[in-house]
Parts: structure tokens; C-alpha cells; sequence
């Protein structure tokens, strides 16, 4: 057995991330964190010295993968001395020591208030063998992007408020990430600077729902309405392009949608979840709108909005869906034509008020209400890619495109994949890209000179 002979000895960190944006950002914060820390990071589970997830309670298939993942590392654990495994985000919130039960191999579990611990904690384990639960919430913690170690060189995701006080009676995010806070505004707006100083060019502005962001508990400084923010976020020097997730339905205001209209940064592209089609089962769910405000507010975005990229979110099968309120969702597909639409077959979720109503659908039901919706969903969203046809994209250049050889790849304002062919373009590029074919939702076109 090797043994590591002193502190200095680099770790290697494996992490996967499960889950939202939040985690995604949340992950880039702690890798820059153990950078800082005299840590290195690897793609290669097999080089690696420790393992972290980054993990997702939002449905019980996200729970399960973490669960089977970390049940294959009790040996990998055993066989070097100083191997760390752990969990962090919201599985480390909502089970706590508990996952240590379900895995004692086990070393660390640290929620998403307590980041900057990480390091710590992994040494400590290393060193010692000693296991830490580290999943308190702290108010005034907002993670932050560390322009020397950023994921992405042009584009970035900028936390504006954590946790969430709607308390939708499916959703675990109100446990998991505790009391709705917003980050003071001067703060946000300082860290936008500082990216846009760094040559990133496109910022997402991220919150479970941006449309309350200011309201309720603040962390500490200023904090203004969200349409305000948007607004000053997106005049910061050398920022092109400003999106935003998500935002509720239930409040979100004419203002925002004055601002989206009229300031030239913010990209022509929302997620407006609506979670199904019934004004019943919305009732029971406690979204708080009805269908009839949900298509107002659409019918407002896209009227003051030049071709608005449309998403959504779609559960089907919460407890007592019958077939009419099913066909309540298609009718409302079919009303709104969504661009891109995310469902999901409901997943009760222990804790919440739905996971406790008497009357749930049969698994059955579900995946055949499922495939009906994503059949429409898909044809919508193609249909929707085909009217780009003959148009120019300005596209913001990801990178090399990997199944088109010679090829490149970025997102449209409206957030559509382009490939094009062409040389030597770097990310962060801004290239015009005429469009002339699709493929299921991804455009394909030339350069224009
Ligand atoms: N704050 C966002 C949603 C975050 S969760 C909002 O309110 O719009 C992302 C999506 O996961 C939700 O929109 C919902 O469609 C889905 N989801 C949440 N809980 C779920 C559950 N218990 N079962 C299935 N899908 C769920
Ligand atoms: Fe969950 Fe509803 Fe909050 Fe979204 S608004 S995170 S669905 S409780
Ligand atoms: Fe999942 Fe937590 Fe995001 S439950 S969806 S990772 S806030």
C-alpha cells in the first residue's frame, strides 16, 4: 500500500456535476478553489486522488446515479491510503450524515453555503481518515468566478440570489437550498466588470426566480428590482450579451420585458417554465397563475419581443393528472409553439406536499404521456429551426465543432447551437453565419464575409 509521504504531495481532483446551472457554476468555484490550493484537476477518473460529486435531488433518477457511482467506489477507496471521496450540492443538504449510512466510505459531504471549506476538508480527510458534514446555510456566502481560473474564456454564469421561498408543492429546491437571498446588486455588477475586464463576453444572471430577486432577504448592501439589474448589467463595457434563468411566470413584470426589448445585450431568449397545461393540477402544484395569465404574458414577450426564442419546463403525471388535463399541456404546446421544451415525468420527492397526495399516476401513464408530448415538443422545435432558414445568425464561437470536421461551433443570440465551417477561430469570436439547413434543432450555414 502507498502511503503519501507529506502534505505537499499534489492531489489529483476528479469532480462530475449533476444538475442545474447553479451547480455547474458552483463547480467551476470550487475547482478554482483547489487550484488556488495547491490541488490539480483531471478529466481521468483513473488518475484520480479524490473524488467529488457535485450532486442534484430534483428527481429520484439524479439521486440514483450518485447513489450507484458512489457504491462503486468502496474499492477504489481501499486500495491507496489517502484516496478522498465526497459529495457536495444538494444531495449534501437534503441527507446530510445520512449519506454517510448509505456509503461509509464516504469522507465528506459539504453543501453549497460551506465551498470554501473544501479544500480543508479534503486534506483533513487525507491526512487523517476523518470524515466531515459540513451542510449549514450562511446568508451572506455567494460564490464568485475567479477570473484566473475561468471555465470558459467568453462566457460565464453569475449567481444573483440563492434558494427559493415558493415552495411548489413538487420541489425539493426550497430544502435544498434553504431561504430565498439576494446578492447585493454593487457586488454583481462588480463581478461583471471584473469578467468583461477578463475578455469574457456573454454573462447568464442565475436565481431559482430572478423576477423576485430584491424581494424578501437581502445578504447585506443594495439590492434593486431584477428588470433594473438586467439593465445595468447589461450597459457594463465590453459585456455583448446578457441572459438570464429562471424566471417564474407568476411575477414576472412588464418591466423586464421593457427592458428586454430595449437593451441590445440582453438576448432574445427566455425560460418561462410553465409545468402543464391545467389550470387544476397548476392549482395543486401551487404555481400561483393560471393558463390563461401564463399565455398573456407570452403573448406580451412576443409582442414586444423580435423572434423570442421560447423554453420551457413540462412535468407530466403529477398526483391525480387525468387525461384531460394532459391534453390541457398538448393544447398549450400547440397554443405557445415553445423552441425548445424540457419535461419530466414527476418524481416524488420526500418531504414535499405532492409526494404525500393519495392519488398518483401510474409509471405507465407517464412514460406514455411523456413520449406523446416530446413527439409534439420536437416537431414545434424543429419547425421553429427550419423558419431560421435563409437568415443571418451573429454567433458567439464555442469552439471546434467535434462531429463536423473543419468545422466550428457557438449559440446564436437566441441560443441556438450554428455549425459552420471555416479556420482558426477562437472562442469568444462573434462571426455573422448564414443559415442554410437544420438538423433536428441545430442550425448548420456558411460565414458571411
Ligand atoms: N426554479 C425553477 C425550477 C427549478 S427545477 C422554476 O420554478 O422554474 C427545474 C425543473 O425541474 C422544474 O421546472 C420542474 O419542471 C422540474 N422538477 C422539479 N421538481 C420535480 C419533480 N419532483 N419531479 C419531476 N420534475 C421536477
Ligand atoms: Fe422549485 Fe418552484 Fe422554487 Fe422553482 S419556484 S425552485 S419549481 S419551488
Ligand atoms: Fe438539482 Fe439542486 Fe439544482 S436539486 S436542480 S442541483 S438547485
Amino acid at each position: 500500500m502507498e502511503v503519501l509521504s507529506n502534505d505537499l504531495t499534489e492531489k489529483k481532483v476528479f469532480m462530475e456535476t449533476f444538475g442545474c446551472q447553479s451547480n455547474v457554476l458552483e463547480s467551476n468555484h470550487v475547482s478554482s478553489l483547489l487550484l488556488k490550493n495547491q490541488f490539480s484537476l483531471t478529466k481521468q477518473i483513473e488518475d484520480a486522488d479524490v473524488i467529488l460529486f457535485n450532486t442534484c435531488s430534483i428527481r429520484q433518477h439524479a439521486e440514483d446515479k450518485v447513489f450507484s457511482r458512489l457504491g462503486q467506489l468502496a474499492d477504489w477507496k481501499k486500495e491507496k491510503e489517502g484516496r478522498v471521496v465526497g459529495v457536495l450540492g444538494c444531495m449534501a443538504t437534503s441527507y446530510k450524515e445520512h449519506l454517510m449510512e448509505r456509503a461509509p466510505h464516504l469522507d465528506l459531504v459539504v453543501g453549497p453555503d460551506q465551498y470554501l471549506k473544501v479544500p480543508q476538508v479534503i486534506r483533513e480527510a487525507s491526512q487523517t481518515g476523518k470524515s466531515q458534514v459540513l451542510a449549514d446555510f450562511d446568508p451572506v456566502y455567494f460564490p464568485e468566478n475567479d477570473t484566473e481560473h475561468l471555465s470558459q474564456p467568453h462566457k460565464a454564469f453569475i449567481e444573483i440570489m440563492k434558494g427559493c421561498d415558493k415552495f411548489c408543492t413538487f420541489c425539493v429546491v426550497p430544502f435544498t437550498r434553504g431561504r430565498e437571498i439576494s446578492r447585493p446588486s454593487e457586488d454583481i455588477v462588480l463581478e461583471t466588470q471584473k469578467l468583461a475586464h477578463a475578455g469574457v463576453k456573454e454573462v447568464m444572471l442565475l436565481g431559482q426566480n430572478v423576477n423576485s430577486y430584491g424581494l424578501g432577504l437581502k445578504s447585506k448592501g443594495n439590492t434593486i428590482t431584477f428588470a433594473q439589474l438586467l439593465r445595468e448589467v447589461a450597459r457594463v463595457d465590453g459585456i455583448e450579451r446578457v441572459r438570464f434563468m429562471t424566471s417564474h411566470p407568476l411575477d414576472l413584470p412588464d418591466e423586464l420585458i421593457e427592458v428586454m426589448a430595449t437593451e441590445s445585450a440582453v438576448c432574445e431568449s427566455i425560460h418561462l417554465p410553465v409545468q402543464c397545461g391545467s389550470d387544476r393540477i397548476l392549482k395543486r402544484m401551487s404555481r400561483k397563475y393560471s393558463v390563461e395569465h401564463y399565455l398573456e404574458r407570452v403573448q406580451k414577450l412576443r409582442s414586444s419581443i423580435k423572434d423570442l426564442f421560447i423554453t420551457t419546463d413540462l412535468i407530466v403525471g403529477f398526483p391525480g393528472e387525468s387525461d384531460e388535463d394532459f391534453q390541457g399541456t398538448m393544447d398549450l404546446l400547440d397554443q405557445v409553439r415553445y423552441d425548445a421544451v424540457y419535461s419530466f415525468k414527476y418524481s416524488p420527492r420526500v418531504g414535499t406536499v405532492a409526494a404525500r397526495m393519495l392519488d398518483q399516476v401510474a409509471e405507465e401513464a407517464k412514460d406514455e404521456r411523456l413520449a406523446r408530448l416530446n413527439e409534439k415538443a420536437w416537431k414545434h422545435a424543429a419547425e421553429a429551426c427550419a423558419s431560421r432558414l435563409g437568415k443571418v445568425e451573429e454567433v458567439l464561437v464555442d469552439g471546434p465543432a467535434d462531429k463536423t470536421p473543419g468545422g466550428f461551433y457557438g449559440k446564436s443570440r437566441q441560443n441556438r447551437t450554428v455549425v459552420f465551417l471555416g479556420q482558426g477561430y477562437q472562442a469568444g469570436d462573434v462571426v455573422k453565419v448564414k443559415v442554410d439547413r437544420h438538423k433536428v434543432a441545430n442550425l448548420y450555414g456558411i460565414v458571411q464575409p
